[in-house]
């Protein structure tokens, strides 16, 4: 493939109405991406590739997540939905400047693989004019039908216009095509709409080929890998085909999934080496999990980078924007958002902190809270190395306690806590000799205490 220059076109206009919801079709997610970052995250990369999204008019929010995946690529409004050859020519200014592969891909087939694009150009680069990626479908209709003549491509047919024993056949079009950059745009061209949906259908490119004695071929792949979404009910089924994927890859990267099925991983979760992982952990988009670290089960983490051997869970919640020093311990119902906690440190049990700084080896007790916001803005804790914060404290942001420093149980802290000093901020204890037993009696007098 060294040298060859390509230009990728995911047709991405499709309104999705099927999907009832309010949001685009490709930006509805599959492991924690959205359909058109898988795509886009397959199509090829590099110097010498441009890549071109078509989208549907008034579709600005898929125009803006083309930008924050692929800032150098360049999208197209197709105005009319007219057919996938017209959504191709929407972003003919993209090919004028000539490649020598051009690649076309929808955007709502999420599972298609880098690989893919590679057997597709490597046709093109042993001489056909036009590479068609073919499955073998289970149930083939509404799939454009591939018509083989020995081990040429001859034709596709579209369900509308196939003949009965058209529609018997099982090797269909996935939609993904590799085309000899220098021949793509006359054919493209040429393609008409005289069939049954009145559109333009890109599929006609086959024939094209043929018959200016240009050679198309098919490469197949699994119907696993071209699944196009147009129902929840679809998407469901790619997250499953997805997620045995992503579970099967960070196996064979040595994390111990307890149990595999159980445990949700986003695309781009990162993992070192000895990582555990117990059953019923959700991991969302943007973690990172160093060697040895270990997450225990209902554990939900997003955004968080998690260091050597720290430890995680069970019950926690790690928000965007969590740093975790290296054996840093978050226990049971530990949230954190926006939170450094460095080497060592520890909250063990029932807290919140949000939009803080722990320094290494702090020990947050049990029930300690960040009060972080205070009904109009978020405000910083800053906690020093080596400090002790004693269970059911609440820190009033902004708020800092020094390195070494001390709090008891149970104070409100609103002022600054010097290094190594301790800071008790509750009311003096009374203790009444007997008084509990005087209460009793007084309670007994006109009444027997309950059977227990
Ligand atoms: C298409 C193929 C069919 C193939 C099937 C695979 C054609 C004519 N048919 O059929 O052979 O088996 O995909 O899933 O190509 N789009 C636009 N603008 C348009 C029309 C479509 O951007 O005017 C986009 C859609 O958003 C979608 C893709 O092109 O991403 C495919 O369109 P769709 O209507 O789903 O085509 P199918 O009928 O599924
Ligand atoms: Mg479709």
């Amino acid at each position: 493939m060294t040298g060859r220059t390509s230009l990728t076109i995911v047709l991405a206009a499709g309104e999705g109405t099927r999907m009832r919801s309010a949001s685009p079709k490709v930006l509805h997610p599959v492991a924690g991406q959205s359909l058109l970052a898988h795509v886009l995250g397959a199509a090829p990369k590099g110097a010498s590739s441009a890549l071109a999204v078509v989208i549907g008019p008034d579709h600005g929010s898929v125009a803006d997540e083309v930008r924050r995946l692929r800032p150098d690529a360049a999208t197209f409004v197709q105005r009319e939905r007219l057919g996938t050859a017209h959504a191709v020519l929407a972003a003919r200014d993209a090919m004028t400047g000539g490649v020598d592969d051009l690649l076309v891909a929808f955007g709502d087939t999420p599972l298609i693989s880098a690989a893919t694009f590679a057997r597709l150009r490597a046709a093109l680069e042993k001489g056909a004019a036009l590479a068609v990626l073919g499955f073998r479908a289970a149930d083939p209709t509404g799939y454009g039908r591939l018509l083989v003549e020995g081990d040429r491509l001859v034709d596709i047919r579209e369900q509308a216009d196939a003949s009965p024993a058209e529609r018997a056949i099982t090797l269909c079009n996935a939609g993904v095509m590799a085309f000899d950059g220098r021949q793509a745009l006359p054919i493209i061209e040429k393609i008409g709409n005289a069939n049954a949906k009145g559109e333009y259908y890109l599929t006609d490119a086959v024939a094209i080929v043929r018959q200016l004695g240009l050679e198309a071929v098919v490469i197949e792949t699994s119907e696993d890998e071209v699944r196009g979404i147009n129902t929840k009910a679809q998407l469901a089924e790619a997250e499953q085909v997805m997620q045995a994927r992503l579970r099967r890859a960070a196996l064979e990267a040595g994390v111990t999934l307890i149990a595999p099925e159980t445990v949700y991983l986003a695309a781009d979760t990162t993992f070192g080496s000895d990582v555990t992982i117990e059953p019923f952990v959700v991991i969302g988009p943007g973690v990172t999990i160093a060697d040895g670290a270990v997450i225990h089960s209902f554990s939900h983490i997003v955004q968080a980078s998690i260091g050597k051997k720290a430890s995680v869970g069970p019950y926690a919640r790690l928000r965007p924007g969590t740093s975790l020093g290296e054996g840093v311990r978050i226990g049971n119902f530990v949230e954190t958002k926006a939170a450094t906690l460095e080497a060592g440190a520890k909250a063990n049990h029932l807290s919140y902190i949000g939009d803080a700084h722990v320094g290494a080896g702090a020990n947050i007790g049990a029930g300690t809270i960040t009060c972080n916001y205070d009904g109009f803005g978020k405000h910083r804790t800053e906690i020093g190395a080596g400090a002790f914060v004693g269970s059911n404290s609440s820190l009033v942001a902004p708020v800092k306690i020094g390195s070494g420093a001390y709090i008891g149980s149970g104070s409100v802290i609103t002022k600054e806590v010097p290094a190594d000093a301790l800071a008790v901020e509750r009311s003096q204890q009374t203790n009444r000799e007997d008084g509990a037993k005087r209460y009793r009696e007084m309670k007994t007098r006109d009444k027997p205490p309950k059977a227990s």
